[in-house]
């Protein structure tokens, strides 16, 4: 497990940038973490990285946003699922082999369903500081690629 804390969005945008070098189609980031924690500011950060160019919002009550201009980059929001038979109903192996990058919030409702080469992000926030402390977690290329890259990046402390 990688844990890091994140001050501001300037961190937020840097630790996205080094998630997107570690991209590779397949590549599924779960994140989880209360309302407000930054799930949705995250996945923008990506998307801005690998130069989604449309406006990333959050897919609450779309639950999947597709953005396929030059990648496929698909978004979903768990928030709203009761489990994961309600995922199934939307067709949801298609996001999970992708050849693209699935990014889902609220992960925890679906977690059974998803690979084991999944890369785990939880936020916990600080309301009062408004620091972030994530955790990353799992196991697979796409987590031994992040956990190299964090490991000798001066960006950020834990
Ligand atoms: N690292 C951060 N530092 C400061 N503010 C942040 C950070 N991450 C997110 N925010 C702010 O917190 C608010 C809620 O973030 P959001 O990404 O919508 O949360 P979530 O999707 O987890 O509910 C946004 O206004 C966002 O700008
Ligand atoms: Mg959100």
């Amino acid at each position: 497990m990688i844990e890091l804390i994140i001050e501001n969005l300037d961190d937020m945008d840097k630790l996205a940038h080094t998630i997107t070098t570690c991209y590779k189609p397949g590549m599924i980031i779960c994140l989880d973490g209360d309302l407000g924690a930054g799930k949705t500011t995250l996945t923008q950060f990506i998307g801005k990285h690998l130069k989604i160019e449309d406006y990333i919002t959050s897919p609450t009550f779309n639950i999947i946003k597709e953005y396929t201009d030059n990648m496929e980059f698909y978004h979903m929001d768990a928030y709203r699922l009761e489990n994961s038979d309600d995922a199934y109903d939307l067709d949801i192996d298609r996001y999970i082999y992708s050849d693209g990058l699935f990014i889902i919030e609220w992960a925890d409702r679906i977690r059974d369903i998803l690979p084991d080469y999944s890369v785990y992000i939880n936020i916990v926030f600080n309301i009062e500081d408004s620091m972030r402390k994530l955790s990353i977690s799992g196991k697979g290329k796409y987590y031994d690629c992040l956990l190299e890259e964090l490991k000798n990046n001066e960006n950020f402390r834990n």
